[in-house]
């Protein structure tokens, strides 16, 4: 059978799992063959060998296993990241967050100073080293599994010596203090809340935030403010914006702004304490 033949066969089992079937079959054939795209529509009409590999990884992604884990890596920032069963896969309204931080960090001419709290595989802070010239990151996670799949990706890109990848319930080991900048992208769905089926194969430390759902950005909020640190800038979940607002009455905020996703939903915020 043809690659473009077995392309058409084997959407059909994936086309309730995903709204791009035929692309993800070619993503996997691609991965058996270690080809790209490009050699695959050049060769479309060339024999495929590989079926019963195939259909091995096309079952297991019928079930709603992330495409990402199958072939072991994601985009962010257009850039390619390894990814592993036990961390969460990178989202790409989290480039958002990468954005502002670059525009905060953008008129500092010293080296600055930052800490990501909950770095999993390690995008943010692998992008930021890779975009900003004089940076040192403290990278922390609960998930040793994360710290070391965000140490291969900091590798990856060369950037291992910019960032310190430390084992850390949000501040509890870091002692510096003089951080510039906290970024965080933490769990923050409500406990209760009834995953999709695909997003049930991620960790569920690396989603859930609490009850509420809130309650971890909540104590990054507070931890912050008692560490002289000017700016943080964090991910939320789209209904999180008006308790969070009311919560920062609470703090010495000198300024802050939330900003929405591609899709228009509130997902985050830059705030500026007074130091
Ligand atoms: C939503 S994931 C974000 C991962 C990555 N930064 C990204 O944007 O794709 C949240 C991460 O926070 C970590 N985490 C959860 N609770 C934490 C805590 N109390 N202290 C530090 N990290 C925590 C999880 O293990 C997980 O890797």
């Amino acid at each position: 059978m043809t690659i473009k033949d077995t392309v058409r066969k084997y959407s059909q089992k994936l086309k309730y799992v995903t709204h791009i079937p035929a692309k993800e079959v070619e993503i996997l054939i691609g991965f058996l063959l270690e080809k790209n795209n490009i050699w695959m529509h050049l060769n479309y009409h060339n024999e495929f060998k590989k079926e019963k590999e195939l259909e091995k990884l096309v079952n297991k992604r019928a079930t709603d296993y992330p495409l990402e884990y199958i072939i072991g890596k994601a985009s962010f920032y257009g850039e390619s990241f390894i990814v592993k069963e036990g961390v969460l896969i990178p989202r790409p309204e989290t480039e958002i967050l990468v954005e502002n931080a670059l525009e905060v960090l953008k008129n500092k001419n010293c080296t600055v100073n930052v800490v990501e709290i909950g770095t999993g595989s390690g995008i943010i802070s692998v992008m930021l080293a890779l975009l900003i010239k004089d940076i040192k990151i403290i990278a922390v996670d609960i998930n040793e599994k994360a710290l070391a799949l965000a140490k291969e990706n900091a590798k990856k890109h060369n950037v291992e010596d910019k960032i310190e990848f430390r084992l850390s319930n949000l501040y509890e080991n870091i002692t510096e203090n003089d951080i510039h900048m906290t970024i965080s992208n933490p769990p923050y769905i409500a406990n209760d809340y009834k995953l999709p089926e695909n997003v049930k194969y991620e960790p569920s430390n690396a989603l859930f935030g609490g009850i509420v759902g809130d309650e971890l950005l909540k104590n990054i909020i507070k931890e912050t403010t008692n560490k002289n640190i000017e700016y943080l800038l964090c991910e939320m979940g789209y209904d999180q914006k008006k308790s969070l607002e009311a919560y920062l009455k609470d703090f010495n905020v000198a300024d802050y702004s939330f900003y929405q996703d591609y899709e228009k939903f509130d997902r985050g915020f830059t705030l500026k304490f007074k130091v």
